[in-house]
């Protein structure tokens, strides 16, 4: 009798697997250390690249953190971001969401040392995910795990780019329920807007809280600051003048931003408008006060986004140049 239970069960099994392993969710085909035989050093190579880079331009780790939530909100986290405009392409970077973008030249420095160990096998999309996830290392932020395989698009967004990533100056509930549609909740959303703790805003993002009157909900004194950053109130587009996103520690992915919002010195107007938000004001309290909380919230935020909607198995491409679709 315990025979035939114990060959019942395993045929019951072996009919069952198939189906198990056929079931299509794009999430659970992402892995763990996908590429530990097909590629061993991957990640320790893409660490190295990237701790390689910071060290000549420290703010390259700013960048991957902005690439993989430009790439990963708009469709996919499939490197549709990094496509360059061509015949039948055009770039998601031209989208004017993409503004201020910078250091696209560098992904193939890593992608290059990846395709010198092994040609044709680690993924643009998995370079921006691991990429963003070293780059918050070298910034003094949370090592997060993340899972690998993802595939590269063989198509640009561009024309989904203004839907799905908010503008400057959206309200507090269209960023929310932006965020929503990808799994990430209120508590994760301000988490990951903690990563305006790094990195630069144009003053053609800033003038419209300065001029012709200053936004009440700024701080005076800081206000007058960012005049001096901002002189005009037309600044040429092209023009390279910024404000630091924090001017205590700008190159520190740490909850001073929570800090600075609370005391009225956000640079956005979402940036402000978490403080003005109640759905959000809690949170923002809780992160400034308490920066491990801010980190475990952000590695969370992190790891939805970065696994949001992924191409995997025979979807999509592994592409050999970030910026250009495989020749057939
Ligand atoms: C409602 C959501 C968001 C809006 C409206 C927004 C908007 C912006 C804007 C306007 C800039 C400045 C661009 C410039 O003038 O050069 C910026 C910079 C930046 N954003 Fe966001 N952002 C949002 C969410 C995020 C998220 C979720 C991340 C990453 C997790 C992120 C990462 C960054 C970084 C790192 C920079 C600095 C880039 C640099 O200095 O090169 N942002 N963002
Ligand atoms: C938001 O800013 C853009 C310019 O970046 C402007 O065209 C638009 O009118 C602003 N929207 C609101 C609601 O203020």
């Amino acid at each position: 009798m315990a025979n035939f239970n114990l060959t019942f069960g395993s045929t019951f099994i072996f009919l069952l697997l198939p189906l198990l392993l056929q079931f299509p969710s794009g999430k659970s085909d992402l892995q763990l250390n996908y590429y530990s035989k097909s590629c061993p050093r991957a990640e320790e190579i893409i660490k190295e690249q990237v701790i390689k880079l910071y060290h000549k331009h420290g703010n390259t780790a700013v960048s991957w953190i902005r690439n993989l939530f430009h790439d990963c909100i708009v469709k996919s986290c499939d490197a549709s971001l990094l496509l360059e405009t061509t015949n039948g392409i055009k770039s998601e970077q031209t989208s004017s969401r993409s503004f201020g973008m910078r250091n696209f030249k560098y992904v193939n420095t890593i992608k290059d040392a990846l395709e010198r160990e092994c040609p044709m096998t680690v993924s643009c999309a998995d370079i921006v995910a691991l990429s963003a996830r070293e780059g918050a290392v070298m910034l003094g932020g949370p090592h997060i795990e993340l899972k690998t395989g993802r595939r590269d698009s063989k198509e640009s967004y561009v024309a989904e780019v203004e839907n799905s990533i908010p503008n400057h100056n959206d309200s507090m509930s269209l960023v929310l329920s932006t965020f929503q549609s990808i799994g990430i909740d209120t508590e994760g959303t301000v988490a990951l807007l903690g990563a305006h703790s790094v990195g630069r805003v144009h003053c053609t993002n800033i003038v419209q809280r300065l001029y012709p009157t200053v936004d009440p909900s700024l701080d005076p004194n800081y206000a007058e600051y960012l005049k001096g950053r901002c002189p005009s109130p037309y600044p040429d587009p092209n023009a390279v003048e910024y404000a630091r996103n924090d001017r205590e520690t700008p190159m520190v992915l740490d909850n001073m931003y929570y800090k600075n919002i609370l005391g009225h010195k956000g640079l956005l107007l979402v940036d402000q408008q978490l403080v003005s938000d109640p759905s959000t004001y809690p949170f923002v309290v809780k992160m400034a006060a308490d920066n491990g909380y801010f980190h475990d919230q952000f590695s969370r935020a992190v790891v939805i986004l970065s696994e949001n909607n992924p191409l995997t198995g025979e979807q999509g491409e592994i592409r050999k140049d970030c910026r250009f679709i495989n020749k057939k």
